[in-house]
Formats: structure tokens, C-alpha cells, sequence
């Protein structure tokens, strides 16, 4: 039987064993994901092997040290600098992301956008912004603090502190802050977030569980909105078909995977 897990810290909450799962069941493969909970980022290959994982997702907050442990990384994750997506390749480990194209995958009924702003500058900013930049897509950073903004400068990106920030026209907002999610607050000051939705078309919060402040507004500001549910289904179906060697078709693990999130 081959054996998947999540790593993270926490990782109870985790919907992706669900995820997985589901799609093996209905490929009738032999296979299990499983959730490990690890707390010291040091442990993260050791127990991969110990566990004679073949593939595991690696969450918050350990995908930038994942980086730095892989014996490879491959495609976009390389420029990204953190990995959501561990591949066994023989006796060696294979780094990829898949959080940045399933976030463009869950944007691509927006449409033609022109340019975007983000919100937060952790690390699903940057696969964000790496994967709106590989599109052509003019991006803006802002973060609250300065410190995390200096691998967006070096990538060429806008980047701007509250202080600094005199709004814009964007057309798309996207909310990478974890702000909302276990508290009631803006991921920045709610006027200049009422001003900014004013020149937008649609606002993106990567938080799927709840409806964010962020969201509730941009919904009244009447903007075409979606929660990060699409991002998480993309990104894991993408993850399955690394897994397997690209073996699926895409459309097939994603009518299995889908279903989880209407339970
Ligand atoms: N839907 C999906 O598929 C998907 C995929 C990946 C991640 N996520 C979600 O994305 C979120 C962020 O993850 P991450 O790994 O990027 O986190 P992270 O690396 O810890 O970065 C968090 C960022 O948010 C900012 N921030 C945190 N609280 C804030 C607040 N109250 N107000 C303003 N800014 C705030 C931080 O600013 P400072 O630099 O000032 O601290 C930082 O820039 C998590 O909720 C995660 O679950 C969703």
C-alpha cells in the first residue's frame, strides 16, 4: 500500500487526507494519506523516510524550511522558495508547489486582469505573486511590516508598508493575510479597503472556512468574489497527479475531490 501524509503544525484540521483519500477510493488505488503533526522542522525528512512516504503536502509553518530539505526542487516552487508538495523519486526527495497554480487556476473565470494588489507577504504571498508575475499580471505588495518585503523587491515587485500605501486602482484585491480567520479584523485599515474595493472588480481571500471580514466587505462594495475553497481543491489536485507520476487526467481527480467539499 503507498502512504501519503500532510505535515504541518497544527494539522487536525487539515482537509487534505479528505482530499486524497476520496480520489483513491475512487481510483481504486491501494493508497492512504495520513495527517503527522510535526512540530520541530528538522524532523521533516526524517520522518518522511521513516514513514516510507511516497509523497506528502507540507502546510503552515514549515514549506520555506521543506525548501531548504528537498534533494531537488522543480518548476516555480524554485523561484517561490517554499514547497507544499514532497514526491518520493526513488531514495530522493522532490520539492514542487502547487499552491501558485492552483490559486491562478481558481482566478481564471475573473478573466483578463490588468494588475493586482496583495495583501500580506508571507509565504502564499509569494507563490501568488511569482504566478501572477509568470503571467504577466502587474502586482502590488502590501504588508504591515517592512522585514518581509524585501524578496518581493528583489523580484522586481511594487512593495509598500500602510504608511507608505495612498491606495489605487487594482483591479483584482487578494487577502493573504491570515487576518479574519480566527478574529473579526481587516487585514488593513477598513477605509482604505473600502476605497481600494471602490476601483476593483473582484477581491480574493485564500481563508476558506469562514466568511472573512475582508470578504463580507468586498461582497458589499459588489465586487465578483471567491474564498480560497477552489485554491486548496486545485492545489491538491495538482499535488495527486505528482504523486502519480501525471498519470490522471486533471478533470477526473477533480470530480473526485470536489464532492469532499460539499459534505
Ligand atoms: N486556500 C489555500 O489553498 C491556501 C493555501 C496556502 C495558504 N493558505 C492560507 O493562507 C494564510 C497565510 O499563510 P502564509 O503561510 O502565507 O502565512 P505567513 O507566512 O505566516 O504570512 C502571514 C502574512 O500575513 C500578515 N498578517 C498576519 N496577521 C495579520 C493581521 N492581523 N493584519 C495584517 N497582516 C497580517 C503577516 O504580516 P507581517 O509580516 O507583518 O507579520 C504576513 O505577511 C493562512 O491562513 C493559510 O491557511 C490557504
Amino acid at each position: 500500500m503507498l502512504l501519503f501524509s500532510i505535515f504541518g503544525y497544527p494539522v487536525a484540521h487539515s482537509i487534505s487526507p479528505r482530499l486524497h483519500n476520496a480520489v483513491m477510493q475512487g481510483l481504486n488505488l491501494d493508497g492512504c494519506y495520513i495527517r503527522t503533526p510535526i512540530e520541530n522542522p528538522n524532523a521533516l525528512m526524517q520522518t518522511f523516510k521513516t514513514l516510507q512516504l511516497s509523497g506528502a503536502n507540507v502546510t503552515v509553518p514549515h514549506k520555506e524550511v521543506a525548501f531548504t530539505q528537498c534533494d531537488e526542487v522543480r518548476g516555480i516552487a524554485q523561484k517561490i522558495g517554499a514547497i507544499n508538495t514532497l514526491v518520493r523519486e526513488g531514495s530522493r526527495v522532490i520539492g514542487y508547489n502547487t499552491d501558485a497554480e492552483g490559486f491562478y487556476e481558481a482566478i481564471k473565470s475573473f478573466g483578463t486582469l490588468h494588475n493586482a494588489l496583495i495583501l500580506g507577504a508571507g509565504g502564499t504571498a509569494k507563490a501568488i505573486a511569482m504566478i501572477l508575475k509568470t503571467h504577466g499580471i502587474e502586482t502590488t505588495i502590501l504588508n504591515r511590516s517592512r522585514q518581509r518585503l524585501a524578496f518581493f523587491e528583489a523580484e522586481g515587485f511594487t512593495c509598500k508598508t500602510p504608511e507608505a500605501f495612498e491606495g489605487g486602482a487594482y483591479t483584482l484585491i487578494i487577502n493573504t493575510t491570515s487576518a479574519g480567520l480566527k478574529d473579526e479584523e481587516y487585514p488593513c485599515d477598513a477605509t482604505l479597503l473600502k476605497s481600494l474595493f471602490h476601483h476593483a472588480k473582484f477581491a480574493f481571500d485564500v481563508i476558506y472556512n469562514k466568511p472573512t471580514p475582508f470578504l463580507c466587505l468586498a461582497k458589499e462594495c459588489n465586487l465578483t468574489c471567491k474564498d480560497g475553497k477552489e485554491m486548496l481543491l486545485y492545489q491538491g489536485v495538482l499535488a495527486f497527479n505528482l504523486f502519480f507520476s501525471n498519470h490522471y487526467d486533471l478533470k477526473t481527480i477533480e470530480s473526485l475531490m470536489r464532492p469532499v467539499f460539499e459534505l
